[in-house]
């Protein structure tokens, strides 16, 4: 079955974390905002982050109550609430724990659409979710019983919303799970010229996925350009 192709685009310091101290400084805002304008360059119609990121950036960690609702059990089927949004915002929440209050993403830049929500889940979210994200339109696809099977994934967002190409934007466990299972067509990185120098904080690829970990993968440089003040943007395919 066909699948979107997929582009990974981060922001990384110069010793690969995605996260610390580093973002802080003042001259790193130039270099997100350039990671922003290069999302625009792409035009791709979906994006995609782990429930993480997406807590932390849009759903700013909202609890939903939903134990008071009783609900009768809902099948486990995808849920497609419409397919005729012009740009779609993915969030991998395997057990359905993202509190979202609309069905949309709000456009955050003159150059950026309304995203239309689509959860990825397991079969072992709760009813009460599901019966929620269809009351307040969210789609919703499911990935696998326990576990995701990304390839499964992928190849129904293409099926059922006609996603060509997506735009896979972090935290490092989701890159790191798509890398594993070689979904990665395409890496868009600005390096930022900062070492961040700690030790544990999250690079670029988190290995945490419950399949075994497969070979390294290589990549080819296909474009650099060089930044303002010393950063640069690097395209490398497989
Ligand atoms: N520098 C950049 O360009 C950039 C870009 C994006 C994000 N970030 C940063 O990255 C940080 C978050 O990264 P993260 O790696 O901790 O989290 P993440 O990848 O955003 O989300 C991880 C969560 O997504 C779900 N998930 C992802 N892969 C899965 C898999 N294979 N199987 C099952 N569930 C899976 C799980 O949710 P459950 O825990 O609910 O099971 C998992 O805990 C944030 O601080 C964010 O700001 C940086």
């Amino acid at each position: 079955m066909e699948r979107p192709y997929i582009i990974c685009r981060m922001l990384t310091s110069l010793d690969g974390k995605i996260i610390g101290d580093y973002l802080e400084e003042e001259r790193t805002q130039y270099f997100i905002d350039e990671y922003e304008k290069i999302h625009e360059r792409y035009g791709c119609k979906a994006w995609m982050c782990g429930r993480i990121t997406m807590e932390e950036n849009f759903t700013f960690g909202h609890k939903l109550d939903l134990t008071h609702e009783n609900i009768s059990s809902i099948p486990r089927t995808d849920y497609v609430a419409t397919t005729d949004a012009k740009t779609y915002a993915i969030a991998v929440d395997p057990s359905g724990k993202l509190g979202w209050t609309k069905n949309y993403i709000s456009e955050w830049s003159e150059n950026r659409t309304e995203d239309h929500i689509i959860e990825v889940l397991t079969e072992l979210v709760s009813d009460a979710y599901l019966a929620y994200l269809q009351k307040i339109g969210i789609s919703y696809i499911f990935g696998g019983k326990e576990q995701l099977d990304f390839m499964i994934v992928v190849q129904k967002l293409k099926k059922l919303f006609s996603i060509d190409k997506i735009m896979l934007k972090g935290g490092g466990v989701l890159n790191g799970a798509f890398l594993n299972e070689g979904l990665i067509d395409e890496l868009s990185l600005i390096l930022v010229p900062i070492a961040d120098g700690s030790t544990n904080s999250l690079t670029l690829f988190e290995f945490s996925s419950p399949l075994p970990k497969t070979r390294p993968v290589n990549f080819h440089l296909k474009e650099i350009e060089k930044l303002d003040d010393g950063g640069l943007w690097m395209l490398q395919n497989k």
